[in-house]
């Protein structure tokens, strides 16, 4: 469905990926297919310690060590040793204290991989351990052994609307509760890697698998003591990120690239699973406490919100976490008045960071969680509360935007309950508790040996999605394209926003296709490598789509600008009788100019084929210290809704359908589209039923696949995908964010589900099979 009814434009069309082919054959080149001469190998030493006054680094027998050519210690580091990306509170080799496990005290460079692992397991750390804080309870940490001198708290964000106190005053129901998830891994496919190649005049090249060049280029710089563009950076085909190579690999690149300035040699620093998992950053865990009042009615009057998150050693990318979670803690709802404390604390466990969605599955989990009970309080269904509740046009959000369109969240929300009820029947809107009907079965089969054992029951979820950074991050949310149309009409694209698996470079073509009147298939990307394309901020908070094709569409508008006159002229006819379409130039009638031959015109008159477009996101109104305003310029709207299946005497969950209805303003390509929220769904399944990353005292217990359980494949149910567009005035053909999105609502739809079918409080995340086996009521055999 929602296939553009214009067959002519390039938007809107089913176009399979560009990289899919190459990928497919295996001819696609990771960073470890790629050859470097004299490449030498890097291995990090970790501390070991979670927490400890690190007192001496002997790296003497490790440089001693066979084949060893240079050990990074903060005394031999060139430039700065920090590495902060937004607060400055990290260094990039530990430096009198050790803040968690991973915290890298030496990085050994060698002739090959054994005999730099062997030459790290010789350097001699001597430190004093100090008390640890790992999880929520051991929070209020002893004021003499903070983590950091600057306090306990890396981040607080606040939102501020309307009288709380007011609000519950008139409220005739008010629950409260806490909710707890768990860190998740991302465990994208390609471990992170990378290699530094030293330049002729002290410059240096990275390449690597990583979301942003941009940061890496910076990190590097500063870590060398070299000016940015002393720096290039190239991104190697990327095997997956999700957040987790968002800023991550600036620490990777700075190490290497200072081992490759130390020794003069290619320097490779590639993690195994092990390793990536011991270093990388993990989904923030929230505890959430949430108090919702309501008139008798249904009607929203107040919601106030401590929501609490585990930074771990350095703040790294809690700011924009913490912001969103915070912005996006009340959900898709009209409620006159809402209060938000979110402080994320720094912990000694593993570095949270990016991962997609920036807080808010757990944020949404929370305020989906409290909107169940509150109607239980009720006695009225969850779904008919939340319908009462839902944004609209004209309405404001939590934070006091007043949305004047493109509020697609009632749209969405029909359309995945009706998608419900059209498969499995209006009982499944009602049920609780009950015994499956032939409608599970039929997507379940198994269900049909024993019915009586299983419990079944439906949930929805429902979120707002700030799309791009928002008022915290508005001085990165501008990009840029260059678009260079060759002599034979084919266009290349430079964009330095990244594929990381997402179906960006398709899109990219798309708008790119659009802009110009071409056919896709004459449409090259240049490869993403900050000397070749313009800055533009990093590949996050699902911002690819609205900043890449707004930035083609100003720079396709100056090309056609300039070619206009010029097709005017050759098709005779006025400039304001010209459109560029189906791949050429048109005038008035049938009179035709196929691009080709424009080109070539244009090309032997000496015109200037090459353009930069440019384009930020608009000014937001918003008032920091009390948290109110237009806390980002647009937003993305779904519900998703779920069908679980709970056997009665494991407590196991069987997921039986997912009805996914997202509003992204204008699917530019439906095909990518569904197979996001396919990936997200998957990933949402994982976080709320399985996945938890677990470490003891600070060392990773969750190193691999058999003790980080993914979701596998029979564990994924179908997934049925609706693509609402009420487009946005400024999205690139009205289009909004979808990548983040898809995973949000996910584990709030499964926990609902699970709570009409067991009636269990479903408080943590993921669920715990036992959890719900207290309140089913276990069948007695006859
Ligand atoms: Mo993404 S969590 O915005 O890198």
């Amino acid at each position: 469905m929602n296939d553009s009814p214009d067959r002519g434009s390039p938007i809107g069309r089913r176009l399979p990926r560009v990289d899919a082919d190459a990928k497919l054959r295996g001819a696609t080149r990771f960073l470890p297919d790629i050859d470097f001469p004299g490449l030498l190998h890097a291995k990090m030493v970790p501390g070991g310690e979670p927490h400890a006054r690190l007192l001496s680094v002997d790296c003497a027998e490790a440089l001693a060590s066979p084949g060893v050519r240079a050990v990074l210690t903060p005394e031999n580091l060139p430039g700065e040793n920090r590495v902060g990306v937004i607060i400055d509170d990290q260094p990039l080799l530990a430096e009198g204290r050790l803040r968690y496990r991973g915290d890298c005290v030496a990085v050994v460079a060698a002739e090959s991989e054994a005999e730099a692992a062997a030459a790290a397991g010789k350097v001699r750390v001597e430190c004093e351990p100090l008390p640890a804080i790992f999880d929520f309870d051991d929070l209020a940490p002893d004021p003499e052994h903070p983590i950091h001198e600057s306090g306990p708290i890396a981040v607080h964000h606040r939102v501020r609307k309307g009288n709380v106190a007011a609000g519950f005053a008139s409220a005739q129901a008010v629950v409260e509760t806490e909710y707890l998830t768990a860190a998740q891994e991302h465990y994208y496919l390609e471990p992170l890697g990378c290699v530094a190649v030293p330049g002729e005049r002290g410059d240096v090249t990275i390449h690597g698998s990583l979301q942003c060049p941009f940061y890496v280029q910076k990190a590097v710089a500063r870590a060398c003591g070299l000016s940015l563009a002393q720096v290039r950076v190239i991104q190697t085909p990327t095997g997956g990120a999700f957040g987790g190579k968002e800023d991550v690999p600036n620490e990777l690149c700075a190490r290497a690239a200072a081992l490759a300035l130390i020794t003069g040699r290619p320097v490779r620093l590639l993690l195994e699973r092990r390793e990536d998992i011991r270093y990388s950053s993990k989904r923030h865990p929230y505890r959430i406490r949430l108090r919702l009042g309501a008139t008798a009615d249904g009607r929203f009057t107040a919601m106030e919100i401590f929501q609490d998150a585990l930074a771990g050693p350095y703040a790294t990318l809690s700011p924009p976490v913490i912001y969103r979670s915070a912005m996006q803690g009340a959900g898709p709802y009209r409620i006159p008045a809402v209060h938000v404390e979110a402080r994320a604390w720094y912990s000694n466990g593993a570095p949270s960071g990016a991962f997609r969605g920036f807080g808010s599955p757990q944020a949404c989990f929370a305020h989906e969680g409290v909107i169940d009970l509150l109607a239980a309080e009720l006695g009225m269904n969850p779904i008919e509360l939340r319908r009462r509740n839902l944004l609209e046009a004209g309405d404001e959000t939590a934070t006091g935007h007043r949305l004047e369109s493109s509020v697609g969240m009632t749209a969405c929300f029909d359309a995945a309950l009706e998608a419900v009820e059209t498969e499995l029947g209006p009982e499944a809107l009602e049920a609780e508790h009950r015994a499956p009907t032939p409608a599970d079965i039929a997507l379940a089969p198994e269900l049909a040996d024993d019915p009586e054992r299983w419990r079944v029951g439906t949930g929805v979820g429902c979120m707002i999605y700030g799309n791009c950074l928002g008022k915290a991050g508005w001085h990165l949310d501008g990009a840029g394209a260059h678009l260079q149309l060759h002599a034979d009409g084919s266009a290349s694209v430079a964009v330095g926003l990244t594929e990381i698996g997402q179906g960006a470079e398709t899109v990219i073509t798309q708008f790119v296709a659009e802009g110009l009147g071409l056919d896709p298939t004459r449409v090259t990307l240049v490869p993403v490598d900050t000397a070749l394309v313009p800055d533009c901020g990093p590949t996050v908070a699902s911002r690819n789509v609205v900043m890449s094709g707004n930035a083609i569409a100003d720079a396709a508008r100056q090309l056609r600008d300039r070619l206009t006159p010029l097709a005017a002229e050759l098709l005779d006819c006025a400039p304001g009788e010209i459109r560029f379409e189906g791949g050429a130039a048109r005038g008035p009638g049938e009179s035709v100019l196929g691009m080709a031959e424009l080109a070539a015109a244009a090309w032997r008159r000496n015109l200037n084929m090459a353009t930069a477009g440019w384009w930020h996101v608009p000014d937001l109104e918003f008032d920091e210290t009390r948290g109110h305003g237009q806390a980002y310029f647009a937003y993305s709207f779904a519900a998703q809704a779920a069908r679980v299946a709970v056997d009665r005497l494991s407590g196991q969950v069987r997921v039986l359908g997912v009805w996914a209805a997202h509003d992204l303003g204008k699917a530019v390509n439906p095909a990518g589209a569904e197979g996001q929220v396919e990936g997200g769904v998957a990933q949402g399944i994982g976080f709320a039923l399985g996945e938890r990353f677990v470490e003891a005292k600070g060392e990773v217990v969750s190193g691999n696949l058999s003790s980080y359980p993914l979701p596998i494949a029979p564990e994924v149910p179908p997934i049925r995908t609706i693509l609402v567009e009420d487009p946005h005035p400024d999205g690139p053909h009205g289009a909004k964010s979808l990548g983040e999105p898809v995973i949000i609502p996910t584990a709030a739809a499964l926990a609902g589900a699970l709570r009409q079918a067991t009636g269990a409080p479903v408080e943590r995340l993921p669920v715990k099979p036992e959890s719900l086996l207290p309140f089913l009521e276990v069948p007695v055999d006859g």
